[in-house]
């Protein structure tokens, strides 16, 4: 037997902008990674604690599939604290990863035709997501000239009435922007008129800068927005794999009659440390968050500074997307340069949409002397 019995859509490997950079980058010593977005510290102590002391008094069972009933709980207080939001544990599916959110609930709504709206540059699986569920996805590129916002004009434009559903990602991977109040009350307004659902990804809600505020859109249209966060970024708690997604409790239903064939719950012990990080967000994030946003302070002041290298203001994510136009090279052959000259591994912003050429994503992962020892590095380089 041979491969040709996996299903055509498996037949060729995958194409993977990043794997043949990484191919390289593994083979070689010091190299300083920019490339992935797992937040560089240790889940905090108290989690780890709690996880493992709830696991040795015999939490080693399922759970209900739809997740600990207290951490449902603690995701509702969470949204009604922090936002005012009301939600009942009804409307919360906990999962394995916000990717893992995204999937089911996109299994649970789509029917072969139906068109999901992405805008680019985007977190990739987006898109896979959407055709893996027989959907089809619809893009709408982002503007370099405009810092890449998402635009709810722009994406009027492509609302068909095959149109189900909308993804967003606010603060967004990789650009960095964070939509204001208006311009999610305007996309808000789009799904409430076209009678349209959007998901909203918000796993990077609590990075944002000083001067900037992060206001969920489910604020503007509570019946049309489907929530998809979780724990691995806020508490870098990427390892646990907790998720969760937020929405009207006819679609939880559905996403956990789906998830019922997939994972049937997520892991029992992961849960007890998402429960406990939730019941102490401010101050576990806090540091986490603190640190991220010196680093981009950092990166936002000293880029600039590389003669062929450009960057618009960051206000939030744990990225900076940085435009390399003037280098005159690709983004997939800058990547492999940069890592050639100087040892520094980034994203090429074409792994996030075509309208993403032209730019790298550098992720603030690594600690500060090392992100300076970047800097130097590539302050010193010419094309
Ligand atoms: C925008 C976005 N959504 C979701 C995820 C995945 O989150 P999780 O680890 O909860 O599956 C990532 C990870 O990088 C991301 O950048």
């Amino acid at each position: 037997m041979d491969s040709s019995i996996l299903s055509k859509a498996y037949q060729k490997p995958a194409s993977n902008i990043l794997a043949d950079v990484c191919a390289l980058a593994a083979k070689m010593d010091d190299v300083i990674d920019l490339s992935v977005g797992d937040p560089n510290f240790t889940t905090p102590q108290p989690i780890i604690e709690a996880a493992f002391a709830k696991t040795k008094q015999g939490m080693t069972h399922y759970t209900a599939a739809e997740g600990l009933p207290e951490l449902r709980q603690a995701i509702c207080n969470f949204y009604q604290e922090k936002y005012q939001l009301n939600y009942d544990q009804s409307q919360v599916l906990v999962t394995v990863g916000a990717e893992h959110a995204l999937f089911v609930a996109l299994e649970a709504i789509l029917d072969p035709g139906d068109e999901v709206i992405i805008p680019e540059p985007c977190f990739s699986p987006y898109i896979d997501q959407v055709k893996i569920a027989n959907g089809t996805p619809v893009i709408v590129d982002g503007k370099p000239e405009d810092g890449f916002k998402i635009d709810a004009a722009e994406i009027a434009k492509k609302v068909t009435p095959k149109t189900k559903a909308i993804i967003i990602n606010t603060p967004n991977n990789p650009s960095g922007n964070v939509m204001t109040a208006e311009e999610a009350k305007a996309l808000a307004d789009l799904a409430i008129k076209d009678d349209l659902l959007i998901f909203s990804d918000e796993i990077y809600s609590d990075y944002v800068m000083a001067d900037k505020k992060f206001t969920p859109i489910a604020k503007f249209a509570p019946d049309n927005v489907v929530i998809v966060s979780g724990m691995s970024k806020s508490f870098a708690m990427t390892g646990w794999r907790i998720g969760y997604l937020i929405g009207p409790d006819w679609l939880i239903t559905a996403a956990n009659t789906v998830n019922d064939s997939v994972t049937f719950t997520a892991p029992t012990m992961s849960q007890e440390a998402a429960l406990y990080g939730l019941q102490h967000h401010d101050e576990l994030v806090a540091p986490i968050v603190g640190a991220f946003q010196k680093r981009l302070n950092y990166l936002q002041q000293e880029l600039p500074k590389i003669d062929w290298l450009d960057v618009s203001p960051v206000e939030g994510s744990i990225y900076v997307f940085a435009d390399i136009r003037a280098t005159g090279l690709g983004s997939v052959d800058f990547a492999d340069q940069l890592l050639k000259k100087a040892g520094i591994l980034v994203v090429p912003g074409l792994a996030f949409g075509k309208c993403g050429e032209g730019f790298v994503r550098i992720a603030a992962t690594q600690p500060l002397d090392k992100l300076q020892e970047a800097v130097e590095k590539m302050k010193k380089l010419t094309w």
